[in-house]
C-alpha cells in the first residue's frame, strides 16, 4: 500500500498550529503500526520561507513545470535525508525566506498552495511512484484531490482520494482566480452549493473518496449549521463516507516523566512533584507560591473560535474566589488587547504572556491545576490530552474532541475533567466555581489527575482507524476499476 500524505506543515520541520503536529505523528505512526511489509507512506509539504532559514539535511531531487496561465511555473523537490518517514519539500518562486506559512492576503496563499498541491501531482508521475491513496488536509491541498477527478490522468485512475477536515470554516476563500489560473475550473456541474463551487476545500471534498475529521463529534456537527460552515447539507447527503477519527498524541514529546523543559519531572505515582513546577513557575511570575489556591492555565491561538472573550468575561465574576491564571499565546490583535487589559484590572490574579514559547508552555502545562479550553468549536484539540497527561484537570466546552476526550459524570472519581454545554460565560463561570471549589478536595482531586493521566491518547489506535479507511477506499477503488473493464 503506497500512500502519499499531503500537508501545508509538518512536524519536525515547520509548526504552525495542530495541523503541524498531525501531520508530523499521524505518517510515523502509521509506519510503525502497518503491519504489511510493503506499506509506504511519504509525505510533502511546501519548502517554506521557516524551513529555508534552517533547512534540514536536504538532496535536491528534481525540477518541475507546473501547467499554469499565461505561463507554467517552475517547481523545486528535495528530499530531507535521515528522515524517520520519506519527505519532500517542494518550493518555487512564491517560497522566499520571509514567506510565513500562512498569510492574510488570501489570493497570494491561494496561488501558493494551490501551486504546491498540482506540484506533488506532477511530481510523483515524474518519478513513475503511483500512490493507492493520495490524503490530503484541509484547504490548502485540496486542490490536489479536485485535479485529481478533474484532470482525470491515467496515472491516477487507481488512486483514491481521501481528504481530512482539521478545519472546516477555513474554506479557502480568495483562492479561486489561483484555481483558475492552474487550469481548474469551478465545478458548476457539482451538488455543492453554488458560492462553493470555486473553493478548494469544498472541491476537494466534492472530489474526495472519504472524508474524515478529527473527532467523531466534528464528524456529526459539521452536519448542522451551527458548525457546517453552510456545507452542512451536502456533508449530510455524503454522510456514509464521513468518518471521525480522534488525533493522537506524540508521546514521547509529552511526557511529564521525561520532558526536559520542566523544572521536576513527575509521574502518576508521584503527583506531589508536579507541585514543585507550580512554584517554580509562580516565584518566576513574581507571585507569591499559594497552593491553597488553583492555577488556571490557558495555552492557546487567541483566535474567536478559542472563545477567550468567554473566559475573560468569566474571570471577571470570579473575584471573590481564590485563583490564578496565565494565559500564553499569540493571535488576534483585539484579543491579545483584551487580554493585556485584563491584566491591567487584575494584576495579581492573572498574567497575560503574549508570545510563542513552547518551553513555558510546557511548563504551564505541568505548573497547572486546571487547563482552561472553552472553545466555541474545536474539531480535535490537543491542548485537554496534554493537559491530561500531564495531570492538569481541564475544563472545555463539551464540543467536537473536547466533548470526545473529556469525561465529565459529575463524579470526580470517575471523571477526567469538566465540561460545559453552551459557549456563554455564566456557564463556564458555575463550572470554574465548581472546579475551584473541589480542588480544596485533595482525594477527589487527586482521583481526577489520576483519572486523566491514564488514558491512552497514542497514535497507534488512530492510525490503526486511518489504515482501515485506506484499505476500504483502495478495496473500493479496485472493485470500481473491475467493474469498469467489465464494462468495456
Ligand atoms: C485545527 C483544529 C484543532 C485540531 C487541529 C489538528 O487546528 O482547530 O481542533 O486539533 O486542527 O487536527
Amino acid at each position: 500500500m503506497k500512500v502519499f500524505y499531503l500537508a501545508a506543515e509538518a512536524e519536525p520541520y515547520i509548526k504552525v498550529g495542530g495541523l503541524g503536529d498531525v501531520a508530523g505523528s499521524l505518517p510515523r505512526a502509521l509506519q510503525e503500526v502497518a503491519t504489511e511489509q510493503d506499506f509506504e507512506i511519504r509525505v510533502a509539504i511546501p519548502f517554506h520561507g521557516a524551513i529555508q532559514q534552517q533547512p534540514p539535511p536536504l538532496k535536491f531531487l528534481t525540477t518541475l513545470q507546473i501547467p499554469h496561465y499565461p505561463q507554467p511555473w517552475q517547481a523545486q523537490v528535495y528530499e530531507v535525508e535521515h528522515h524517520p518517514v520519506r519527505t519532500y519539500l517542494i518550493s518555487g518562486h512564491l517560497f522566499t525566506p520571509d514567506v510565513p506559512v500562512y498569510s492574510s492576503d488570501t489570493r497570494f496563499d491561494g496561488l501558493k498552495f494551490t501551486f504546491f498541491s498540482l506540484a506533488c501531482l506532477e511530481f510523483v508521475q515524474a518519478i513513475n511512484w503511483t500512490p493507492d491513496v493520495v490524503h490530503a488536509n484541509d484547504w490548502h491541498t485540496a486542490p490536489a484531490l479536485y485535479a485529481m477527478l478533474r484532470q482525470q490522468e491515467d496515472f491516477f485512475r487507481h488512486t483514491a482520494k481521501v481528504i481530512t477536515i482539521h478545519n472546516l470554516p477555513y474554506l479557502g476563500h480568495g483562492a479561486a482566480e489561483a484555481l483558475t489560473e492552474f487550469g481548474l475550473p469551478p465545478a458548476l456541474d457539482s451538488p455543492l452549493p453554488g458560492w462553493a463551487q470555486h473553493l478548494p476545500l469544498p472541491l476537494g471534498i466534492y472530489a474526495a473518496d472519504r472524508i474524515i475529521a478529527v473527532s467523531p463529534t466534528y464528524a456529526q456537527e459539521i452536519q448542522t449549521t451551527d458548525f457546517g460552515a453552510g456545507l452542512e447539507e451536502y456533508l449530510s447527503s455524503r454522510k456514509t463516507e464521513i468518518t471521525g477519527i480522534l488525533n493522537g498524541l506524540d508521546l514521547n514529546i509529552w511526557n511529564p516523566s521525561t520532558d526536559p523543559y520542566l523544572h521536576q519531572k513527575y509521574h502518576r505515582n508521584r503527583l506531589d512533584k508536579k507541585a514543585a513546577n507550580k512554584q517554580n513557575l509562580l516565584e518566576e511570575l513574581g507571585w507569591e507560591a499559594t497552593a491553597e489556591s488553583p492555577l488556571i492555565g490557558m495555552v492557546t491561538r487567541l483566535d474567536y473560535q478559542k472563545g477567550i472573550d468567554i473566559a475573560i468575561s468569566s474571570f471577571r465574576k470570579l473575584k471573590d474566589l481564590a485563583w490564578q491564571a496565565v494565559i500564553l499565546g499569540t493571535g488576534n490583535p483585539a484579543i491579545e488587547q483584551a487580554v493585556y487589559q485584563l491584566q491591567l484590572e487584575i494584576p495579581d490574579r492573572l498574567r497575560a504572556i503574549l508570545r510563542y514559547d513552547p518551553s513555558l508552555s510546557h511548563r504551564l502545562y505541568a505548573a497547572a491545576d486546571l487547563l482552561l479550553i472553552p472553545s466555541r468549536y474545536e474539531p480535535c484539540g490537543l491542548a485537554q490530552m496534554i493537559a491530561m497527561r500531564y495531570g492538569t484537570v481541564p475544563i472545555g466546552r463539551a464540543t467536537g474532541g473536547l466533548r470526545d476526550t473529556i469525561l465529565d459524570t459529575g463524579n470526580p472519581y470517575t471523571s477526567t475533567g469538566f465540561l460545559f454545554q453552551n459557549p456563554q460565560s455564566e456557564e463556564l463561570e458555575a463550572t470554574l466555581r465548581k472546579a475551584i471549589q473541589l480542588y480544596a478536595n485533595r482525594r477527589a482531586w487527586r482521583a481526577l489527575q489520576r483519572n486523566g493521566m491514564s488514558q491512552d491518547f497514542s497514535w497507534s489506535r488512530s492510525a490503526k482507524e486511518y489504515l482501515n479507511v485506506y484499505q476500504q477506499v483502495i478495496q473500493v477503488k479496485r472493485s470500481d476499476s473491475v467493474s469498469e473493464g467489465v464494462h468495456v
